[in-house]
């Protein structure tokens, strides 16, 4: 009985939506076309015309230093409008940093605020204040690295911004997430060494290393860019913002995580695949330093190459891959290895793995690293070249996809920086140069804030976008 009711519910309600969607059909013919699912019916441009991804969405920058400029970069890559919000006369920091070129900004800026446009804005004068909350109620989303607490004091609570625009995503970087460390500031080898990176990188018998890759600084960024596009995407279902808050101790452990798995391992036994294993040497009783082995179940270490001796880029990583363990040992003059009990399976192998890589280190060591990459890739065998950067900075292939990209600057001329390294196939990346400090407030004054000349005029005297200026007629008398 219930079925034949429900049955007949189901036609009824069938028949009434058959109804609607021909009204819809008669009313408004472009909407036949949409998808059932909401979404608008497939473009027909070209791939790569038809905008950006991120074009339509207006950041509000308050970065500095590193992780968060490195989060709002690959946004503005995407195509989001990103206005840099920088102290007047001062601007971030790393526009002063490490400097090459007199009286240009350095490369730590500038290869982390290309594609922005710059905005000088006194946080904590009441006409900047002001402008601030103009921005807060016309972007999207705000993002921020400050120290802890230094946003707030700026009068930018959450409660505050949620209350001028309950749209606002406000994503931030820390240090460290809630806890006892919370309120501590943070660089990137700090955030190393919190988030198990330093304990797990180095040799053995020698100190904790942080590692040349920014993963505590960039890294976090990166997570962050993720986090601010989930919550774009969930604003579409819910029309609120939220906050997003990524920790740089809690970035570098999500990319240590390899090392948290070998932890737990060591509960139930040796870590074979550690050469301390094949050594002898027992472990202790937190996940020890490895060296160069490889942190996956194929066994891998760097090894000389033909040069080595003077350039100290001559190396290559090495992996005996199982698959293709008979591969490597004719290659190395070591056919007898393919059916040898002690090296024919990889447990026969795990203890005599400085034996195997002292063995086809002699091999390598006749060859240059890329002759070793040429000959093992036609065998299917994983190896890599150890490229300096100066290698990298001039391999055309990266620079024909777009990863390291030329830009020219109006005070330091041609540079390099890294391109996006996310590729999406309808959205070209946009790189363009960073922005000298300030070159876009007035832009942004008039044409997103929509002010008058004479608002602008009032402003630019207030002392809230630059030094304050005398009016013409106070300066004359
Ligand atoms: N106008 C006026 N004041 C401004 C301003 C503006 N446009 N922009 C920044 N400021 C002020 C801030 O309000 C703050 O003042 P306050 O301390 O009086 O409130 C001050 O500048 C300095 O900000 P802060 O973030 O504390 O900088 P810092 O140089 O002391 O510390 C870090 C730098 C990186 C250690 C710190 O920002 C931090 O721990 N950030 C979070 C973790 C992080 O991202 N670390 C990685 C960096 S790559």
């Amino acid at each position: 009985m219930r079925k034949k009711a429900a049955k007949a519910k189901n036609k009824t309600a069938a028949k009434k939506s058959a109804k609607k969607v021909v009204r819809l059909k008669a009313k408004k013919p472009a909407k036949k076309a949409a998808a059932s699912n909401g979404l608008p019916r497939p473009s027909s441009k070209p791939w790569g015309q038809a905008g950006r991804a991120l074009e339509d969405v207006k950041i509000l920058d308050f970065t500095h230093v590193q992780s968060g400029p490195t989060c709002t970069q690959l946004l503005a890559y995407m195509g989001a409008d990103v206005i840099k919000v920088e102290r007047p006369g001062i601007g971030d920091f790393t526009r002063g940093q490490l400097r090459d070129v007199k009286g240009a900004d350095s490369l730590y800026f500038t290869m982390l605020n290309g594609s922005k446009r710059s905005i000088t804005i006194d946080s904590k004068h009441p006409k900047g204040k002001e402008l601030l909350e103009r921005l807060v109620k016309l972007c999207d989303v705000l993002v921020e690295n400050f120290a802890p607490g230094a946003l707030d004091r700026m009068g930018l609570t959450w409660e505050h911004i949620h209350e001028l625009n309950p749209r606002m995503i406000v994503a931030s970087v820390k240090g460290f997430g809630p806890g006892p460390y919370e309120e501590c500031k943070v660089y990137e080898n700090v955030a190393q060494c919190a988030g198990g990176s330093a304990s797990t990188t180095g040799f053995r018998d020698g100190p904790p290393l942080v590692t040349g890759a920014q993963i505590g600084d960039s890294g976090t960024g990166l997570h962050l860019a993720l986090g601010i596009v989930s919550a774009l995407y969930q604003r579409l279902r819910t029309g609120r913002g939220q906050k997003v808050l990524c920790a740089m101790q809690d970035g570098v452990l999500n990319l240590a995580r390899v090392k948290l798995r070998d932890q737990q391992r060591l509960k139930h036994g040796p870590l074979t695949e550690y050469s301390q294993y094949g050594e002898g040497i027992p472990f202790g009783k937190a996940t020890p330093r490895a060296g160069n082995d490889s942190g996956g179940g194929q066994p891998g270490w760097i090894l000389k190459c033909k040069g080595w001796e003077s350039d100290p880029d001559a190396y290559i990583y090495f992996i005996t891959q199982a698959p293709v363990w008979g591969a490597i040992c004719d290659l190395i003059g070591k056919p007898e290895w393919k059916t040898d009990s002690d090296f024919a399976t990889p447990p026969a192998r795990l203890p005599r793995l400085r034996q195997i890589f002292d063995t086809i280190e002699q091999w390598t060591m006749t060859k240059t690293k890329f002759e070793v990459m040429e000959i093992c890739n036609k065998h299917d065998i994983p190896v890599g070249p150890i490229l300096s950067m100066k290698e990298i900075a001039e391999e055309p292939s990266l620079r024909a996809t777009g990863t390291v990209v030329e830009v020219d600057h109006p005070t330091r001329g041609k540079y390099l920086t890294v391109g996006n390294p996310i590729k999406l196939s309808d959205s070209p990346a946009a790189v363009r140069r960073s922005p000298l400090l300030g070159e876009h407030t007035e832009e942004i004054l008039r044409k997103v804030l929509r002010l008058s000349e004479k608002e602008v005029a009032e402003i630019r005297v207030s002392g809230a976008i630059t030094a304050p200026e005398k009016p013409a007629k106070a300066a004359a008398a």
